[in-house]
This record gives C-alpha cells, sequence and structure tokens, in this order.
C-alpha cells in the first residue's frame, strides 16, 4: 500500500501541513490522504469551521490552527489568497520544505508594487517572508478541477506533470516524491525567480491541463505530458513583454 511506502522510504511518519484549506488545500489534502499521508488542516477562522471536511477525508485528517498545521508539517503547502502571506507563521515553518500554491491576482490581492514593476515573483515574496525556509512553487499554474483528477498512478500513459520552481535541490527533491506519491509527473523549471514562466496568464497557466476547445468553468481536463507542459513553458512571456 502507498500509505507503508510512505513509511518505509522515510522511516517516520509524513505529515502534510495545509496553510489554507480552500480550493487548493482542500484538494491537495484530499491526495494526500489518498496517497497515505496525515494531513493538517487550517484557515484563517479557526479548525471548527473545518470539521466537515475533517469528516469528508477521515482519520488522517485533522484540523488546527496555522501555527499547529506548521509545526505539525513535515511539508507544509501555502495555499491563501497572496494579500494574506505575511500572515503566514514564520518561526514554525522554519527550516521546512513549503509548497507555495498562490497566484497574484491585483483586483483580490490589491496591488503590490513589487509584482506590478516585475522586480519580484509571488513565491520569492513568500520566499523572503519565510526566509529560512526552502520554498518550493508548485500546484499554482493548474485549476483545482483539473488537479483533482487527473492524479494518476506511476507509469501510466495518461500521468500529467506538474511544474515546480526553486532554490533548493534537496527541497525540489521531496516536493518531486510528494508529487509522484500523489499522481503526478515533476518538471523542474529552475530556481524561485524562474517562477514566473508558470505563473499568472502566461502561456503555462491553466491551459495546459484543460481540454483545447474548452473553456472556464466548463473546462474538461487534459492529461498534461512534460512534452506539452514544456512547450507551453516555452512560449512563456514576462507581463512587460506582453
Ligand atoms: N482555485 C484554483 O483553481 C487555484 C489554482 C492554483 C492556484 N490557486 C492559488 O492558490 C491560492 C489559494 O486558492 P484557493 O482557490 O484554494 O483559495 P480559497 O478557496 O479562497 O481558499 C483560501 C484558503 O486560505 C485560507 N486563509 C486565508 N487567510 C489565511 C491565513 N492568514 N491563515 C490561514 N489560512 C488562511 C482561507 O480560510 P478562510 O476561509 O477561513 O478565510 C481558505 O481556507 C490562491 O493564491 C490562488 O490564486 C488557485
Amino acid at each position: 500500500m502507498e500509505c507503508d511506502g510512505i513509511h518505509v522510504r522515510s522511516g517516520t511518519m509524513t505529515t502534510i501541513g495545509l496553510i489554507g484549506s480552500g480550493n487548493i488545500g482542500s484538494t491537495v489534502a484530499r491526495l494526500a490522504v489518498a496517497a497515505g499521508y496525515d494531513v493538517v488542516l487550517s484557515n484563517s477562522r479557526g479548525p471548527e469551521t473545518l470539521s466537515d471536511l475533517v469528516d469528508t477525508l477521515g482519520p488522517r485528517a485533522r484540523a488546527a490552527m496555522a501555527s499547529e498545521a506548521a509545526e505539525a508539517a513535515d511539508i507544509a503547502v501555502v495555499t491563501v489568497p497572496l494579500k494574506n502571506y505575511r500572515r503566514v507563521p514564520v518561526e514554525a515553518l522554519r527550516g521546512k520544505v513549503v509548497i507555495d500554491t498562490n497566484n497574484y491576482y491585483p483586483d483580490r490581492d490589491g496591488h503590490i508594487a513589487e509584482l506590478d514593476d516585475e522586480s519580484t515573483t509571488t513565491s520569492e515574496l513568500l520566499q523572503a517572508h519565510l526566509p529560512e525556509s526552502h520554498v518550493v512553487k508548485g500546484f499554482n499554474n493548474i485549476y483545482v478541477d483539473h488537479l483533482a483528477t487527473l492524479d494518476r498512478p506511476a507509469g501510466d500513459a495518461d500521468r500529467s506533470t506538474l511544474a515546480i520552481a526553486g532554490d533548493d535541490a534537496a527541497a525540489k527533491q521531496t516536493v518531486s516524491q510528494f508529487l509522484d506519491a500523489i499522481g503526478y509527473d515533476t518538471h523542474d523549471v529552475g530556481a524561485l525567480n524562474e517562477g514566473w514562466r508558470f505563473q499568472r496568464d502566461t502561456s503555462a497557466y491553466v491551459t495546459p491541463y484543460a481540454m483545447p476547445g474548452t473553456t472556464y468553468p466548463d473546462w474538461s481536463a487534459r492529461p498534461t505530458s512534460a512534452d506539452i507542459l514544456r512547450d507551453a513553458l516555452g512560449s512563456a512571456r514576462r507581463y512587460r513583454d506582453m
């Protein structure tokens, strides 16, 4: 069983700590539970508001305050509206691998000058907030319903590939193993400052995972090979060049 595999591989239980348990957080949690991980969910309103989700996910899931989810995490997933990134617990995530799913939507997040002038990227902002954590950008460029349905076992011809970026090779390896366990291959785009290549509105953003000819919100998922993803990444442009 997958869960035994995780235990044998790591020698210890692996816990995924969710900072944010909305669309993406709950979906990652469901995939992680299905792969045999324990998950600790959190949101901004408190653990009692997550009891239905915990019940749905079963005994491998519990809810806690964000700081407790961070404390419990072997791998943390930060998946909140970007405007709240400064509220992500710092101390409890020190030294840990942190997957950053966040995207910048000025209508939702307000304007952030360093993102508007492209002097930094969203995941570099989170890395600056968490200077002693190992931030890996991931899950940000796939629509939640596609993430929920495109997972496949290793070796499946229809397995999809997810993009990651980060500055720490060991952290990226850890994330790649996690993605493999939950049903995805990984394509490493490079350092964190390369994360713009799959940020909002680029050619590598969400459309690679959508069946051509279908449109939001009635998108069908398309299994996305590494070749499809690489092609999309190859056409990505900075906002200033669009
Ligand atoms: N939806 C997608 O298809 C998709 C795909 C890829 C990436 N993303 C990106 O991933 C991020 C999350 O998206 P989403 O669609 O999952 O958002 P969402 O459904 O609105 O969920 C956001 C979650 O973050 C929690 N949260 C907000 N502030 C928090 C804080 N300070 N501490 C802990 N939790 C906090 C919210 O809790 P409360 O409800 O209690 O406030 C909620 O559980 C966004 O940056 C988004 O752009 C979204």
